[in-house]
């Protein structure tokens, strides 16, 4: 990641100084990364929680590109003892604190009614509860069906620039559009 934003600065640097020299191929300072050469655009991406005022919830996830799914793995800590909380892939990657409203309504781009894991529909960012242990910490461990990071002719089912959003109630994969699970109390995009 910080070898494609420093490549991707440089050329506008060069803009600056009023270069007129074609700018270096952007992506090459990432090649060594990873060993293939022929992987997708991206196939891995991060999120970092970040917490509504009065909430404690932290979390850091990543996500990955593993076929049809995008897998979701990490910890969320801060939550309520015991609880399970919802969590959703929201269609806004936006997250404006105090209420994180700015992450818009579940991401849905197949325009089905709201379910859980065992529901005959969905929607795409309808995520199993984030179920916190005794001391308030989640393992997350989930793969995310029908979705991908990003597609290199661009999808509508891409989830990379999205947000993840924290509940401070359970959802109960059924009450319309969003499942009942309250506020939200932690948020991060998807990059
Ligand atoms: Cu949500
Ligand atoms: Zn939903």
């Amino acid at each position: 990641m910080k070898a494609l934003a420093l490549a991707l600065l440089i050329p506008a640097a060069s803009c600056l100084a009023a270069s007129p020299s074609p700018a270096p191929v952007p992506v090459a300072a990432d090649a060594p990364n990873t060993a293939a050469a022929a992987m997708p655009p991206r196939s891995a991406a991060k999120v970092v929680l970040i917490s509504a005022p009065g909430s404690s919830v932290k979390g850091d996830l990543t996500l990955n590109n593993e076929g049809t799914a995008v897998s979701i793995r990490g910890v969320i800590t801060g939550l309520e003892p015991g609880k399970e909380h919802g969590f959703h892939v929201h269609e806004v990657g936006q997250c404006s604190p105090p209420d994180f409203k700015s992450a818009g309504e579940h991401f849905n781009p197949t325009k089905d009614p709201h379910g859980g894991p065992r529901s005959s529909s969905r929607h795409l960012g309808d995520i199993p509860n984030a179920k916190a242990d005794e001391n308030g910490r989640a393992v997350i461990d989930v793969s995310l069906k029908g979705v991908t990071l990003v597609d290199k002719d661009g999808a509508p089912n891409e989830i990379l620039g999205k947000a993840l959003v924290v509940h401070a109630l359970p959802d109960d994969y059924q009450t319309q559009p969003s499942g009942g699970s309250g506020a939200r109390i932690a948020c991060g995009v998807i990059r």
